[in-house]
């Protein structure tokens, strides 16, 4: 075991709803502790950068637009196999292949609004935090 930082984005559908809490504490209740977090809107060209592995997808231009559509909540996760186990707390990227109890199985929309983001491995984990987060802004 041991202690791993991963990064999510709570997406605009969750903070439309008003969900930001919710979703935390899901988070939170997975052992994860939240060491770094900033409600931002990202412009085009921050999501199209993010977003840039996904560039060749049909849903490319349709996943930026909706991540540019209201404001989002990024945040750096800590705790013991912190990727593996945000993943877990996640579940599948289309809420109907999700388990229940995770989040996007009692709070996604769609395949597209599925309320959160999470890193896909611990490499994708550091380039995403340095993307949005200066080290200092990270207090574990
Ligand atoms: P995310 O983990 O943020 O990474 C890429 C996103 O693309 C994914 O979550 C989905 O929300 C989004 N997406 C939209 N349409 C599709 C699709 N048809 N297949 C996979 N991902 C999709």
């Amino acid at each position: 075991m041991t202690t791993e930082r991963t990064f999510s984005i709570i997406k605009p559908d969750a903070t439309r709803r008003n969900l930001t809490g919710a979703v935390t504490k899901m988070l939170e209740a997975a052992g994860l502790r939240v060491v770094a977090s900033k409600r931002i809107h990202m412009t085009q060209e921050q999501a199209e950068g993010f977003y840039a592995v996904h560039k060749e997808r049909p849903f490319f231009g349709e996943l930026v637009s909706f991540m540019i559509s209201g404001p989002v909540v990024v945040q750096v996760l800590e705790g013991e196999n912190a990727m593996a186990r945000n993943r877990e707390v996640m579940g599948a990227t289309n809420p109907a292949n999700a388990e229940p109890g995770t989040i996007r199985k009692e709070l996604a929309e769609s395949i597209e609004a599925n309320t959160v983001h999470g890193s896909d491995s611990l490499e994708n984990a550091a380039t995403e935090i340095a993307y949005f987060f200066k080290p200092e802004e990270i207090v574990g």
